[in-house]
């Protein structure tokens, strides 16, 4: 095969961050997605519905000309222990919310204004389920004596599994899963709990962290796992069930704070997004099953149209960048200045 064409995609998490930072990532999600679901996880966090307004106006703003009527952020709202009941229905009311981002405080980049305890959540859930809003999840508990490879089985088993029988109505997707353990969790959950997939997961066990040397441009949130999961990620991205879809979690920090003592946690990959996922794909002898994860599964979940246009890979290799332009600062892209098989025209 030396060409594929699929109905365009849409990336089911990303984080675009903010003012300079935004202008300069924003277009490599624009060129090849429809849309994409954008996490709330700013400093401020965007907490209200106010906030998401304003966001996603800026995030309209940042897009260049060539690009403004061809892509749509879908908009989340973070959920604190304080989100009221009132500001879901808001949200709800607003036609823009796509969903509610529970991040764990402390669980990763910038999730301190995150839930400490989800009971003081349960009102607001419930406000949720009926409403049809989704839960996004990010699923790591942040107990300290929990390992760092556990956190995501242990939340499964003393957060979701729970939240699922408490809100069996309540529609969750469980972000960027990266165990086997969690891919069984949705695989037997109700037909109400989806599941999105990295690319990075399908890539990269965890021995790139330590290839020959530390690699901090392989460190994200959750960390990377054994391969026995990402063979699971993949069976699971790969397997038709349209529970699984495409989520890239393609979150840009600047060279100078990931390669740096206590460096930041998260891949960029919005450069090279629907070509990562090629790759994996490809080696999996699975690149017919690309179209229905990358294009169909999400917006059939998120209850939302599918696209209309298609995009084009070719099997033509060219060399990532060693470094893109990050607001006056370097970004390092992942797999910089390596060759990647597919291209998208
Ligand atoms: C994300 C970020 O930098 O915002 N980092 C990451 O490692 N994925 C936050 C997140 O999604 O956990
Ligand atoms: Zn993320």
């Amino acid at each position: 095969m030396s060409s594929i064409t699929i109905t365009r995609p849409d990336d089911w998490h990303l984080h675009l961050r903010d003012g300079e930072q935004l202008r300069a990532v924003l277009p490599h999600t624009a060129k090849q997605f429809a849309r994409a679901i954008i996490m709330p996880n700013l400093k401020p966090p965007v907490v209200t519905v106010d906030r998401v307004l304003a966001y996603r106006a800026r995030i309209l703003a940042a897009l260049p000309a060539s690009l403004q009527s061809g892509f749509e952020p879908l908009m989340t709202l973070y959920l604190t222990d304080n989100t009221p009941p009132s500001e879901i229905i808001r949200a709800k009311e607003s036609g823009v919310v796509q969903g509610v981002k529970l991040y764990p405080a402390g669980a990763t980049t910038h999730s301190d204004a995150g839930v400490t305890d989800i009971a003081q959540c349960y009102a607001t859930l419930e406000a949720m389920e009926q409403n049809n809003l989704p839960l996004l999840v990010h699923g790591e508990v942040t107990d300290p004596d929990v390992d760092v490879f556990d956190k995501e089985k242990v939340f499964i088993d003393r957060i979701l599994a729970p939240l699922t029988q408490r809100f069996p109505d309540l529609r969750i997707v469980f972000e960027h899963v990266t165990t086997r353990d969690a891919v069984a969790f949705v695989k037997e959950s109700s037909s109400h709990v989806a599941a999105t997939i990295t690319a990075h997961h399908l890539l990269l066990n965890r021995n790139a962290i330590f290839q020959g040397g530390i690699r901090p441009h392989h460190f994200c949130l959750p960390v990377l796992k054994r391969e026995i999961h990402r063979q699971a990620l993949l069976e699971a991205a790969t397997g038709g069930d349209p529970k699984f879809f495409l989520g890239t979690d393609s979150a840009p920090h600047s060279q100078a704070s990931k390669e740096n003592a206590c460096g930041c946690a998260g891949i960029f990959t919005a450069h090279a997004a629907i070509e990562l996922y090629a790759a994996a794909f490809e080696q999996a002898g699975a690149l017919d099953k690309l179209e229905a994860f990358a294009s169909f599964h999400g917006a059939d979940f998120y209850q939302l149209a599918r696209n209309k246009d298609s995009i084009t890979l070719n099997k033509e290799s060219w060399v990532i960048p060693e470094q893109l332009e990050f607001a006056g600062e370097k970004l390092i892209p992942l797999f910089a200045g390596e060759s990647l098989a597919w291209k998208m025209v």
